[in-house]
């Protein structure tokens, strides 16, 4: 890995591990799951596209597609606000092979095309909400990368966000209908 791309996931791992340690800034416009499946909510998107920070929000049991991103991409785990039902933990598995990997509360993984990007993300748990924070180096919605069928055979594929009306909480790329809303310091 190159030093200036390690540099940035080191860095950004540590501001990622500190907004995660807070449970109580994300809006229940952004936190609210869905029967049908895990939800994306855009939360920023940098104005050229060079990072965006997203929250997912997963319903007891769900799970991601074998799937990559063909950038480099942080996972942070959250508690939530106590009035909703709290999140505890993840799981992440690469393909073809490898152990799943839980990410406790306030832990954080990486993933890129030169540490692994290959993998499937989970609900640890099948009685639960959880939701994890994800930053990764582009407007992830709109990249187009891969799903993968169990025979590892790729289907391109554009993930979008779900549609809150509300694009960016942390500043507005449509300038329209922004919360003014910060991680606590
Ligand atoms: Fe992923």
């Amino acid at each position: 890995m190159r030093p200036a791309r390690r540099k940035l996931l080191e860095s950004g791992r540590s501001l990622l591990a500190e907004l995660v340690a807070q449970d109580d800034w994300l809006p229940d416009t952004h936190a609210a799951p869905d029967v049908l499946g895990y939800r994306q909510y855009l939360l920023h998107c940098d104005g050229l596209s060079r990072f965006s920070v997203v929250a997912f929000v997963w319903g007891p049991g769900q799970a991601t597609p074998v799937h990559d991103h063909t950038v480099w991409g942080l996972i942070g785990c959250c508690a939530v606000p106590k009035s909703r039902r709290p999140m505890r933990s993840m799981t992440q598995s690469l393909r073809p092979k490898g152990a799943a990997r839980r990410i406790e509360p306030g832990e954080i993984e990486a993933v890129s095309p030169t540490i692994g990007d290959i993998h499937r993300v989970a609900n640890a748990y099948a009685d639960r909400t959880s939701i994890s924070i994800h930053v990764y180096g582009d407007d992830i919605g709109a990249v187009r990368r891969s799903v993968y069928d169990e025979a590892g055979n790729a289907r391109p594929f554009v993930s979008s966000y779900a549609d809150t009306g509300l694009p960016n909480i942390w500043g507005a790329r449509s300038g329209a209908g922004v919360l003014q809303l910060k991680p606590s310091p």
